[in-house]
């Protein structure tokens, strides 16, 4: 990581306050709120006056005098009561920002790679397809891999898909209505089972909702259903097999989908694979009291010291004794801490699964799991339509994923016919750009809020190319590799920076807050901030541009220096959009 200049001017205050037998944090440098009476700012003799220091304007004067010499600081102001502005020298700050520019990751990178980061995200379920309610964990688990790992983490990423639910004895017996003949459900086959599935994604997607409609209607179905979950899990080899075409006809698509959305993941685990770390889990449970018998079914309850409980207690078995989701998140949990030894699992799943959460996390603490690791619900609000309500299609029913996708892209093929941008694109580039326009539009639309707020899904207004969108983003990135290439053409190069006017410097400034504002979003597993920080830059390019004349420019040292600051601005934009998972265009 690279020092800031906040960090290097802070030390030469703290030295100043020391040398004055002052506490150092005295000496805390920050960026000015008043950028016209100076680029930073130091309070720290008010503070000092609060401990007794006397004056505080005295004490800014004294602080002032005992600064050492350096060659950051171009001038100071003490202004009452005790403020100390600091204007940062010209030829230090392009230094900075040069070293910046020229880092790969602008200074960011922490070598944290002793840190094992699990970040649990996407969930997709078996047979189901994907709907509006994946779109936010897909993004924000997406953008909070590749920060984590850009940050120097090391990341592992597990798509941890619902494949061992009831809705899977659902799609057992459901298909045994339609074909009665396989091999799979006879009890005495001992196999080898067919290689080619029997169902296909289709089948699955029809099975599913019907029989799960016939079981909310009718108990006897229902219990046919939980029966044949019982009998998976505990291990029946055709109801096995089965289950893995299921589980691989399923991925497939999935992976399809999400390549279409740019999410990738490390691992394809499910909560199947939780299975054989469950007995495990209830043995210990079960051999510190933690785990006790409801009516038939194995509990673990919650109580406070006067043995009330605080809250409903986890089901790890129900009378039938087949395990719930609950127990596999616990389990898998258990596999995170002690097989893969992972310091921090960040869970990115809809807020509606705190209490699910609140009681895993709870049966682990109890459990000691919380020694050397941290786990967090990295929880989610709700996307909602116009009418404040989860988001539906226009006739009511669960909005599809891929649908939302190609809705998004149709809303950029009209914003871009009728744009005056872009040249002459044939088809295949027009739907290149269609794609990732698209995908900015749905992605930034959605990190740009703090990921706890439900947001109201107004895909024309995320679609605009003005204001706070993906495609305006797109669009200031294209413009500025425009500009570069267009200078190219004309000779002119990219130099060494020397910034003269105020919008220079409020660019140069704002890129020297991309640090910060990726902390920021570690801290808070909040992309956000960002987004915000992207935004403000491309419209501090924006004034930049339009005050200076680059192309025109007739000092060519200024030109080049014009040129570089551009230069690292594009830089930053894509490798900000990049970690948000947002792709850019060359044109548009
Ligand atoms: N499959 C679940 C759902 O669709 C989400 C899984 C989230 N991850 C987890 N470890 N529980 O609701």
């Amino acid at each position: 990581m690279l020092v800031s200049i906040e960090h290097q001017l802070s030390q030469l205050f703290a030295d100043a306050f020391e040398s004055l037998e002052l506490p150092r944090e005295l000496g805390n440098v920050q960026r000015s709120n008043r950028p016209d009476l100076g680029h930073y700012q130091c309070n720290g003799a008010m503070a000092a006056a609060k401990l007794g220091a006397g004056n505080p304007f005295v004490t800014a004067e004294k602080v002032v005098a005992a600064l050492s010499d350096n060659s950051l600081i171009e001038k100071l102001d003490v202004v009452r009561p005790g403020f100390i502005n600091v204007f940062v020298n010209a030829e230090s700050l392009a230094q900075t920002l040069e070293s910046y520019g020229s880092d790969e990751t602008f200074g960011s990178y922490e070598d944290k790679s002793d840190c094992k980061v699990m970040i649990d995200f996407g969930g997709p379920n078996v047979a189901k397809s994907m709907h509006v309610g994946h779109l936010r964990t897909a993004i924000i688990g997406d953008s909070l891999q590749r920060i984590f790992r850009f940050k120097g983490y090391q990341v592992v990423s597990d798509a941890h898909l619902g494949d061992w639910g009831t809705q899977m004895g659902m799609l057992i017996e459901g298909l045994k209505k339609r074909q009665t003949d396989l091999v799979y459900f006879d009890a005495d086959f001992s196999g080898p089972y067919p290689e080619e599935s029997p169902v296909t994604i289709q089948d699955l997607e029809e099975i599913y909702p019907q029989e799960s409609g016939l079981c909310k209607s009718d108990e006897a179905v229902a219990e046919k259903a939980r029966q044949a979950t019982l009998e998976l899990q505990n291990g029946r080899a055709g109801y096995r097999a089965l289950w893995k075409h299921f589980v691989d006809v399923s991925v497939a698509t999935l992976k399809r989908d999400y390549g279409e959305l740019g999410v990738s993941f490390d691992l394809w685990k499910g909560e199947s694979d939780a299975d054989p770390f469950i007995a495990k889990v209830i043995q210990q449970l079960e051999d510190k009291g933690l785990a006790v018998r409801d009516q038939g079914a194995l509990i673990v309850p919650f109580k406070d010291d006067q043995d009330e409980a605080i809250m409903p207690p986890l089901i790890l078995r129900k009378s039938d004794g087949a395990v719930m989701y609950g127990t596999t998140d616990l389990a898998t949990l258990y596999e995170r801490v002690y097989n893969d030894h992972a310091n921090l699992v960040l869970y990115v799943v809809d807020g509606r699964q705190q209490q699910h959460f609140k009681q895993v996390f709870a049966a682990a603490d109890l459990m000691g799991m919380n020694a050397n690791t941290a786990y967090e619900h990295t929880y989610f609000g709700t996307v909602n339509g116009k009418d404040g309500k989860p988001f539906k299609t226009r006739s009511g029913g669960v909005m599809k994923l891929h649908d939302l996708i190609q809705m998004a892209k149709e809303e950029a093929r009209k914003k871009l016919a009728a744009s005056n941008f872009g040249t002459e694109f044939d088809e295949d580039e027009k739907e290149e750009i269609a794609h990732k326009v698209a995908i900015s539009t749905l992605k930034f639309a959605d990190l740009r809020n703090f990921r706890i707020k439900d947001y109201i899904f107004d895909l024309e207004k995320f679609s605009e190319f003005e204001g706070k969108t993906g495609p305006y983003l797109l669009m200031q990135v294209a413009r500025i590799k425009s500009i570069l290439r267009k200078a190219e053409e004309a000779g002119a190069k990219p130099g060494e920076l020397m910034p003269t006017s105020e919008n220079e410097y409020d660019l140069t400034f704002g890129l020297l807050d991309f640090p910060v504002a990726l902390d920021k979003t570690v801290d808070k597993r909040a992309p956000h901030y960002l987004c915000e920080h992207l935004y403000n830059l491309a419209q501090q390019f924006s004034s930049f541009y339009q005050k200076q004349h680059i192309m025109n420019e007739p000092d060519k040292a200024r030109q080049a220096s014009l040129l570089r600051l551009s230069q690292i601005c594009l830089a930053q934009l894509e490798m900000g959009l990049n970690l948000l998972g947002i792709e850019t265009l060359e044109r548009m």
